[in-house]
């Protein structure tokens, strides 16, 4: 769905990124991904489930091979914040031994989950790890975690759609937009 299928429920004008700026992006990235690991196999390590689309654009946006995996992970604590302590729902069906892992998200808010999840990863005897997002907050820039690939930096609002969701709801709109004060308050 589109902006129209939502009206109302998005800050008027808005609109972060369109879907054609999120889809140029995303190529961007996927020459840069081809080049640095060129001549190295490379697994897609997809966080559910927010980074469903990032991962279906990313992915096919890349003209080489690659594997993809998915995990599922939750965040202890209350409310919206992420508490850093995290807990595996569905893990990997990879070894990730000797592999190159590229982990694909939508955003990064707080940067506990990543912070979290690099580390676990890289217990598995990866031969490298690494992050891209689409999506990330300033906040995040305070945590020590290395992001490879960036997709957008943005200001510290409730942002919804292409995966990024409230209640379970907007992940299936095509851009990224600022969700009104009347749907969360
Ligand atoms: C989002 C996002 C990241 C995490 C980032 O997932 O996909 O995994 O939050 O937040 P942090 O940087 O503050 O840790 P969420 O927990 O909302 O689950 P979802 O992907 O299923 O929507």
């Amino acid at each position: 769905m589109d902006q129209t299928h939502v009206d109302g429920d998005l800050e008027l004008d808005q609109t972060l990124f369109t879907e054609e700026q999120i889809t140029t992006r995303l190529r961007e990235i996927a020459r840069e991904i081809e080049k640095d690991y060129d001549g190295r196999d490379l697994l897609l390590v997809g966080v559910l489930k927010g980074a469903v689309m990032v991962m279906a654009d990313l992915a096919r946006s890349l003209d080489r091979h690659v594997e993809m995996d998915w995990m599922a992970v939750s965040s202890y604590g209350s409310g919206t914040k992420s508490s850093g302590v995290v807990r595996i729902l569905k893990d990997l069906d990879t070894d990730l031994n000797g592999r190159h892992v590229l982990i694909v998200e939508d955003i990064i808010d707080t940067g506990l989950t990543l912070s979290w999840l690099i580390t676990n990863l890289k217990s598995r005897g990866p031969a490298s790890v690494e992050i891209a997002t689409l999506l990330r907050k300033p906040e995040a820039q305070q945590m020590d975690v290395a992001v490879k690939y960036v997709g957008f930096d943005i200001p510290n609002a409730f942002v919804v759609g292409y995966g990024l969701d409230f209640n379970e709801k907007y992940r299936n709109l095509r851009c990224i937009g600022t969700l009104a004060p009347h749907i969360y308050s």
